[in-house]
């Protein structure tokens, strides 16, 4: 599977304000929407363009514009928070949503909302979740948008486990990630380590 580790100085000090348990929910928010700009554009690094032209005050330039906007989809509840950043920087693109919540005990995800068009053929797809840790939850919703015909797919998240890249990966969906930073691994209630808590509880609140 293609991953990009997203490095760069200014990624690394709003991912230090996520993790860091002082900020609230509304700093965790901000930094969270900051970082997100900077994933979608290492993300849109590689996106077609179709040229046309345009007239500045002067004289006609060339332009440009996004020949296949990507669906959005965000992974409720922690991907909410990513949304509107991307579609700041793509007003373009359509969303979808699919909501899945990891079972405390066993780990597995719980997909509870699908809002997805129902032909995702020749439609690029980012799936927007911050946290990657057993994989459970982006291999269900990526073979969901699978199943509809996406073969475009990429996955962007603030962190993710050794774990659940393997697991993505191993799943043979087609899916690249685009990815913060690579944490060290997860304890035994399947938590990534250091990472920075629970990402939905940490933008909203707790359940
Ligand atoms: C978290 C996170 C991911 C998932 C990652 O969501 O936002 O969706 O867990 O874990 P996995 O890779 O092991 O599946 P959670 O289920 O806590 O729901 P929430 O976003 O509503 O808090």
């Amino acid at each position: 599977m293609r991953t990009v580790v997203v490095n760069h100085p200014l990624a690394a000090t709003l991912l230090t304000t996520m993790r860091d348990e002082r900020s609230d929910n509304a700093a965790f928010r901000a930094a969270l929407s900051g970082l997100t700009s900077m994933l979608v554009y290492e993300a849109m690094r590689s996106a077609a363009v179709e040229e046309f032209e345009v007239r500045t005050p002067v004289a006609p330039a060339r332009g440009y514009r996004i020949a296949r906007p990507p669906l959005l989809v965000p992974v409720l509840r922690a991907g909410l928070g990513m949304v509107s950043q991307a579609s700041a920087l793509i007003p373009e693109s359509r969303v979808g949503f699919v909501g899945v919540a990891r079972d405390e005990a066993t780990h597995q995800p719980v997909p509870y909302l699908e809002s997805l068009p129902a032909d995702l053929t020749d439609q690029v797809v980012f799936v927007l979740d911050p946290m990657l840790a057993t994989g459970g939850s982006l291999r269900y919703t990526v073979s969901l948008l699978a199943d509809r015909g996406a073969t475009d797919i990429t996955a962007i998240c603030v962190i993710a486990a050794p774990a659940g890249i393997a697991a993505l990966d191993e799943s043979g969906l087609p899916v690249r990630l685009v990815v913060g930073v690579i944490d060290e691994r997860l304890d035994d209630a399947a938590f990534i380590v250091p990472g920075l808590g629970d990402a939905g509880d940490r933008q909203f609140g707790p359940r």
